[in-house]
C-alpha cells in the first residue's frame, strides 16, 4: 500500500480572500463541493475575521451553515485569528479551527493587531475551550520562513513556537511561509529538526509560489518526512496583510506530484481539473497549475 499524504485545500479561504471578486455564498459552495467530488480530504473553507479586514470572507456561517444543510461530510476548517473568531466558527459548526500564531511581531501586529506573545495566550486559551467543545485545533505559524515587515525568521523562534503548542496539545502544528520566500535547503533543515523533535504526524507545511519555490519546498518537507500539506485549487490565492504574496502553491500541482512519486493522496485528477477550471472560471484570476495544461491534454488521452 502506498504512503498516505494528506493534501487540505486552502482555497476557498486562503485564495478567495485575495480575490478582487468577491463570491456569493452559493459560489463558495460550489467551489467547496467540487473540490471534495475531487477526494480532497480536507478543505479550509472560510474564515471568522472582520468583515471589515477581509470583505470576501463575510458569510462564512453561512458557508457553513449551506454545507450542512447538503450533507457535507468531507472535514471543513475555518481560519480564526482571535477569540472572537473561535467563538463564530463554533457556532457556525465547526469542528477543526485553524489558528494563527506567529514568528514575528511584525506581522502579528499587520495581521491581528496583536503581538506574538498575545496571540500565543489567546491560542493557549482557544485550545482549552476547544477540548471541552471537541474541536480540533490546527496552530499554524505564520511568517515560518521570512516575514514582509521583519525581515528572515530565526528558525529558533519556530522550534520554539512549535514545541510549546505540541506540547499545549494543538492537533496539527503547521509552518506557514506567507510571503512565499523559504527555499528549500531552509525547508528541509527546519522541518527535518521539527520531525526529528516531534515525528511527522501532526506537523504540516503551507507554501506560496510566490518566487516558483512552491514544489521544490513541499517535496524537501516529504524529504524530511512532512505529510501533511496546504495548497489552492488552481494556484488561488495571497493574502491581503502580506505585501508582495501570491497563490498557494497549486493542489493540481502538489496533487501530480506526489501520486508520481508513489504516494496515495486520495485524489482523483480528472475531477481536480474540473474544480480547477471552475476555480478559474468563478474568480476569472485563479492562474491555475503550472502542470494543468498538460494534466488535461494527458487525462484527455487516457480517457479517449
Ligand atoms: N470575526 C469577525 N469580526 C471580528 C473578529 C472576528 N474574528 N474580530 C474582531 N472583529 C470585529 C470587532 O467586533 C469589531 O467590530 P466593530 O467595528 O463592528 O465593533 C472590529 O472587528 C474591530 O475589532 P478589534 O478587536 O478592534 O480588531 P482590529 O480592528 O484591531 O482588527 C482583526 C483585528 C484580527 C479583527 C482584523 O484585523 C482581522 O479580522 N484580520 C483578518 C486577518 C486575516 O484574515 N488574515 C489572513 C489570514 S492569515
Ligand atoms: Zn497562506
Amino acid at each position: 500500500m502506498s504512503e498516505r499524504v494528506i493534501i487540505t485545500d486552502v482555497g476557498p479561504r486562503d485564495g478567495l480572500q485575495n480575490q478582487p471578486k468577491i463570491l456569493s455564498v452559493e459560489q463558495r459552495v460550489e467551489l467547496v463541493q467540487a473540490i471534495a467530488a475531487a477526494g480532497v480530504p480536507q478543505i479550509e473553507v472560510g474564515s471568522f475575521v472582520s468583515p471589515k479586514a477581509v470583505p470576501a470572507m463575510a458569510g462564512t456561517d453561512l458557508v457553513f451553515a449551506a454545507l450542512d444543510t447538503a450533507g457535507f461530510t468531507v472535514p471543513t476548517i475555518a481560519l480564526i485569528p482571535n477569540m472572537k473568531g473561535y467563538e463564530l466558527a463554533r457556532a457556525a459548526g465547526a469542528k477543526t479551527v485553524t489558528m494563527v500564531l506567529y514568528a514575528s511581531d511584525g506581522m502579528a501586529q499587520k495581521n491581528a493587531a496583536m503581538s506574538m506573545a498575545e496571540a500565543e495566550d489567546v491560542t493557549l486559551k482557544i485550545l482549552a475551550l476547544a477540548k471541552q467543545d471537541g474541536i480540533d485545533v490546527i496552530a499554524t505559524i505564520a511568517v515560518a520562513f521570512a516575514c514582509p515587515f521583519d525581515g528572515p525568521t530565526d528558525p529558533a523562534v519556530v522550534e520554539i513556537i512549535a514545541a510549546k503548542f505540541m506540547a499545549a496539545g494543538a492537533d496539527q502544528v503547521v509552518l506557514a511561509d506567507t510571503i512565499g520566500a523559504a527555499h528549500p535547503q531552509q525547508v528541509r533543515d527546519l522541518t527535518a529538526a521539527l520531525v526529528a523533535r516531534h515525528g511527522a504526524e501532526k506537523l504540516g507545511c503551507h507554501f506560496h509560489d510566490t518566487r516558483a519555490m512552491g514544489l521544490a519546498n513541499v517535496y524537501a518537507a516529504v524529504e524530511s518526512g512532512i505529510r501533511r500539506f496546504d495548497s489552492s485549487i488552481a494556484g488561488l490565492g495571497g493574502c491581503p496583510f502580506a505585501p508582495g504574496a501570491s497563490g498557494n502553491v497549486a493542489t493540481d500541482d502538489i496533487a501530480m506530484m506526489l501520486q508520481q512519486m508513489g504516494f496515495d493522496t486520495g485524489i482523483n485528477l480528472d475531477k481536480l481539473m474540473q474544480a480547477s477550471d471552475l476555480a478559474q472560471a468563478l474568480t476569472g484570476t485563479a492562474p491555475g497549475g503550472r502542470s494543468k495544461a498538460w494534466l488535461q491534454s494527458h487525462l484527455a488521452k487516457q480517457a479517449g
